[in-house]
């Protein structure tokens, strides 16, 4: 185990999904500064090719591979070719998403199909075909993103039901396969402004100050406080940790702020 933060992920290959912005970049970013060797898969050429030129200007070791998580044999193939080429994967980030109507009723079926094929099938297949390859060599590390919607009732239905699934399978995965030499958590992460808050900010240019009192710690989240919990998880620094939820909120759900100080307590 290396205490030294600039190396403890040294040599390491990490397999990010959906990492052309947002969180998913930022873990890229920061995982390159500590000597990880990170593959960035995304749909969207534009982002992926920009945030892999930008890593590699840093100095750090990128490759992209623009896929489709919705294909299955576009996983199988991509997957396949990394093994190959990198000669294993030690670290699997599921943290691509696709989201759609906000309500239930308003929820058409192909949206639904679309954000359970992304957000947990898409993990499901990444983690069968890459888990093989980590029993194999003893050891192997999955990160799976959740979120604080798969807890309590915050909004976007679907995938609140599907990110609930995922926190399941992180328990599945972790308590069947521990024994092979894998671990896996989920980051339980609050509001973070990305660019996945786009459209609500076009129709609420202050959402992120309204969302304020929400949060004790004062401020909604930035990429790079899911990012250290991610690495943290992904390093041997973490090692006695698995089958866990490692909620990274700001407070969100420890209590209801607004209401504590309606009561005046
Ligand atoms: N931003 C938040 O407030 C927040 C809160 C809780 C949890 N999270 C979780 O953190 C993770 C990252 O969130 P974000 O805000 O960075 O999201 P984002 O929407 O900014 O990024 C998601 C990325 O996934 C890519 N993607 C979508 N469909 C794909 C497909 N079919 N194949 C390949 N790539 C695809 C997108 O192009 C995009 O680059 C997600 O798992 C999300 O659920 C985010």
């Amino acid at each position: 185990m290396s205490l030294d933060l600039s190396v403890d992920l040294q040599g390491q290959v990490m397999v990010i999904t959906g990492a052309g912005r947002g969180i998913g970049k930022e873990i890229a970013k920061m995982a390159t500064f500590r000597g990880a060797r990170v593959v960035l898969l995304e749909i969207n050429q534009e982002t992926l090719s920009k945030t892999v030129a930008e890593i590699k200007e840093l100095g750090g070791d990128a490759q992209g591979f623009q896929i489709d998580l919705g294909n299955e044999s576009d996983i199988v193939a991509t997957l396949s070719k990394i093994e190959s080429e990198y000669g294993k994967v030690d670290i699997l980030v599921n943290n691509a998403i696709a989201v759609g109507s906000e309500a239930l009723l308003d929820t058409t079926t192909a949206e639904w199909d679309l954000t359970m094929r992304i957000v947990v099938t898409a993990p499901f297949l990444c983690i069968r075909q890459l888990l093989p390859g980590m029993i194999a060599s003893g050891s192997g590390n999955i990160i799976n993103m959740g979120t604080v919607n798969a807890l309590a009732m915050i909004g976007s239905d679907a995938y609140s039901v599907a990110k609930a699934g995922i926190h399941a399978m992180t328990r599945s995965v972790a308590v069947r396969y521990g024994p092979d030499g894998i671990r896996c958590n989920t980051v339980v992460p609050g509001s973070i402004a990305t660019e996945t808050w786009n459209e609500r900010v076009k129709q609420n240019p202050q959402i992120f100050d309204d969302l304020k009192p929400w949060y004790p710690i004062g401020r909604v989240g930035k990429p790079s406080d899911i990012a250290e919990a991610v690495l943290y998880l992904a390093s041997s620094r973490s090692e006695f940790m698995t089958g866990t939820e490692m909620i990274v909120d700001g407070g969100l759900l420890a209590g209801p702020a607004p209401m504590f100080k309606t009561m005046g307590a």
